[in-house]
């Protein structure tokens, strides 16, 4: 199971907490962009990630919950990410964006609302290299596991049968407790309070890898 550490609780002293992430076995940071358009938030705007390769040593995994994420591609991709992930609701140009974000030699992502059905997903399996099952509404980190996503993430595992070039990812909500009800069916969870408000960052790790 792999992990990506979502910073997103964590605005006001990111460099603090990047740090001790890195002195854990944690793959990802999880990034989380939000313009002001698809949530009402603001995070992580470029700018304030330009020097995070001074001190951040674990690959970036950006997630895109803004509207019109091909607009912003260009720009987060000089962060040298492994993953881009957008917001299926969030675009009318799919493939326009998955094409782009290959473009630039990075992973793809499709991130799916727990309101929306996989149906929608299908078509672009094949093109992407992750899928993010969203367990809370975008927004706010420290929300509740939303129960009923889990058997999204049962379906979308189901589909690897067909199409087997993507790894499944929950984000939202997932703390010891809940990723017993889908750690069959992902590869990598996001998990951001459950580490950030915890004192040891490598025990809770260890207890979601478990
Ligand atoms: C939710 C974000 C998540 C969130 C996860 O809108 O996309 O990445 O920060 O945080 P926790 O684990 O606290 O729910
Ligand atoms: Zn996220």
């Amino acid at each position: 199971m792999k992990i990506s550490v979502s910073i997103l609780k964590e605005k006001d002293n990111i460099k603090d907490v990047i740090e001790k992430i890195n002195l854990t076995d944690a793959d990802y940071i999880h990034i989380d962009v939000q313009d002001n358009t698809y949530t009402s938030n603001i995070s992580f705007p470029v700018e304030t990630l330009n020097n995070i390769s001074d001190y951040n040593n674990k690959k970036l995994d950006i997630h895109l919950m803004s509207n019109n994420p091909e607009e912003l591609i260009d720009e987060y991709s000089i962060l040298n990410p492994e993953y881009i992930t957008f917001h299926l609701e969030a675009t009318n140009n799919p493939y326009g964006c998955i094409q782009k974000i290959k473009s630039k030699g990075i992973k793809v992502g499709i991130a799916l609302n727990p309101e929306t059905d996989i149906n929608n997903l299908v078509e672009y399996l094949p093109y992407i290299d992750l899928v993010l099952v969203m367990s809370v509404t975008p927004g706010l980190g420290g929300q509740s596991f939303l129960d009923n996503t889990s058997y999204k993430m049962e379906e979308i595992s189901k589909l690897k049968e067909r199409f087997s070039n993507y790894i499944i990812s929950a984000d939202g909500g997932i703390n010891d407790k809940t990723i017993n009800l889908i750690r069959d069916y992902v590869d990598m969870v996001v998990s951001g309070s459950f580490i950030t408000d915890s004192n040891d960052y490598q025990y809770s790790i260890d207890l979601l890898k478990e």
